[in-house]
């Protein structure tokens, strides 16, 4: 998402009309791995709330340091924080044609990602459920950790992540869910079979 700027320009030339996509699903389901792919073939800019707060404590910035003890508890940063950002990355798309990896994450993210998008007139297209059951999670993200040594993903960290998500972003699945917009995708099996799954729920 670093060249927004640049890519936005691409996706305002290549499309016209707007498109919302959100990917969700709990740590380790692989959203970030699909946004990136889902991204590219639909034209859509790729917003993952995730990467945006990890380049902030990266870089140092007030507002990474701010978040970082959080992100390190596996416990939310604010919605105020978060929704600040968002609203930041979309202002000025025109049309606005956005995958969202990670957010919403709370109701309060989901109602204010509602008032946003009326502001552009638009509405949400599709959200995507990637389902994995824990287990599997777990695993992952400990594999991961070896690899890149992400200092949200020990073991403890991870179980944390799993109940925040059950207890907080579980209800924006349901809210969805009852306005007809989630599509409940397994996240099981080769990266390229759930890009295939994904895109035949998408419309
Ligand atoms: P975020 O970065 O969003 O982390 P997360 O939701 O915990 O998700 P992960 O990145 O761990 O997993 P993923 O589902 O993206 O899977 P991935 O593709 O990486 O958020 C981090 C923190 O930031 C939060 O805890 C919070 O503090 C803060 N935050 C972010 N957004 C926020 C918001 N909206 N509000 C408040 N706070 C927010 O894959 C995981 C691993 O599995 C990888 O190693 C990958 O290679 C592997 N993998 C992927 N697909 C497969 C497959 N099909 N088979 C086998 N392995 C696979």
């Amino acid at each position: 998402w670093y060249n927004s700027r640049t890519r936005e320009k691409n996706v305002t030339m290549a499309n016209t009309s707007p498109e919302i996509v959100l990917l969700m699903g709990p740590p380790g389901a692989g959203k970030g791995t699909q946004a990136v792919k889902l991204a590219r073939a639909r034209s859509l800019l790729k917003l993952s709330t995730g990467d945006m707060l990890r380049d902030h404590v990266k870089r140092g910035t007030e507002l990474g340091q701010q978040a970082k003890a959080i992100m390190d508890a596996g416990q939310l940063v604010s919605d105020e924080i978060v929704i600040g950002m968002v609203r930041a990355e979309i202002n000025g798309l025109n049309p606005v044609r956005v995958l969202f990896d990670g957010f919403p994450r709370t109701p309060a993210q989901a109602d204010a990602l509602d008032n946003l998008l009326k502001e552009f007139n638009t509405g949400i297209t599709g959200v995507v459920l990637l389902e994995v059951n824990e287990d599997e999670l777990v695993q992952r993200l400990l594999e991961r950790t070896q690899k890149e040594g992400r200092s949200d993903d020990t073991e403890e960290v991870i179980r944390e992540r799993m109940k925040v998500y059950k207890s907080s972003t579980q209800p924006v699945v349901d809210y969805y869910e009852k306005r007809s917009k989630l599509r409940r995708v397994d996240g099981i099996g080769s990266v390229e079979e759930v890009f295939a799954r994904i895109s035949e729920v998408l419309p």
